[in-house]
């Protein structure tokens, strides 16, 4: 019943408000491998599946009006899974950056890498560059593609960077405020995300956005990301709207 429970979902009658979308929506896409294995394929095969929901979603977003996005593509724990996995996931990169202008060329969505970039081949880092000067000038949604990714290195990054900074003389112990911190993280400039959505039935951050994350909205979701359609999306927009936000207020 699982495997088949996509096709039989029913249609989504969900009805959002675009005027009160979220500005920032963070993704955590889980279940490749469990789509690929319920089908007896290789679970690269999950993940490439996985790349062609991301472009759909991407599109929607951007149609919809969405400015931010950021999706955990690769965190810096998967270094852990077997490396014809990573070599997978870091081709499939690869040709989601190079496909990019051609498959979302009209939706004037710029691209950018957060991360630890520096340690991927020197093949992806200058198609990191590439991309990401290519679209700098684009003015719709931002998608922002955390590769090498990890929410507790962010903040160790950020952390040296104001030691660095202190020790220089250029910042003083009283200037540290959560203000400053957030402009030293990956995301410095983005607001943080309002609606963070994972598939799959798991429930955890796992070191996503930690910082960020301190007020946004968890929305999670049994689909596998494979499965996961531009409906999907609206049913967890129409949820986050009909959410009480009170940033610890009353
Ligand atoms: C998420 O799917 C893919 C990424 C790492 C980007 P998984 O590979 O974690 O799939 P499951 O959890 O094994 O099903
Ligand atoms: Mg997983």
């Amino acid at each position: 019943m699982a495997l088949f429970g996509n096709i039989f979902r029913k249609k989504s009658k969900a009805v959002i408000d675009i005027n009160t979308l979220p500005v920032h929506i963070a993704i955590i896409p889980d279940g490749n491998g469990r789509w690929a294995k319920r089908r007896g394929l290789p679970r690269n095969a999950g993940h490439r599946e996985g790349s062609n929901t991301l472009k759909t979603i991407v599109k929607y977003c951007a149609k919809l009006g969405i400015k931010y996005m950021t999706v955990f593509t690769f965190s810096t724990e998967n270094w852990k899974r077997p490396k014809s996995e990573v070599d997978g996931l870091m081709s499939l990169l690869k040709e989601f950056l190079k496909n990019a202008e051609h498959e979302l060329s009209g939706s004037n969505v710029r691209i950018k890498v957060i991360g630890d970039v520096s340690v991927l081949s020197e093949e992806l880092q200058r198609e990191i560059s590439r991309v990401e000067k290519l679209t700098e000038k684009n003015t719709g949604l931002l998608l922002n593609i955390a590769l090498n990714y990890g929410g507790r290195d962010e903040i160790v990054f950020a952390v040296k960077q104001i030691g660095k900074e202190i020790a220089e003389g250029k910042l003083k112990l009283s200037d540290i405020d959560s203000k400053l911190i957030s402009e030293r993280l990956y995301t410095c400039g983005i607001p943080d995300p309002d609606l963070i959505i994972r598939t799959s039935g798991e429930k955890r951050s796992s070191n996503f956005l930690l910082w960020q994350s301190a007020y946004s909205e968890y929305w999670y979701t049994n689909v596998l990301w494979p499965d996961f359609k531009p409906d999907d999306l609206k049913e967890a927009i129409r949820d986050y709207q009909l959410r009480n936000r009170r940033f610890g207020g009353i």
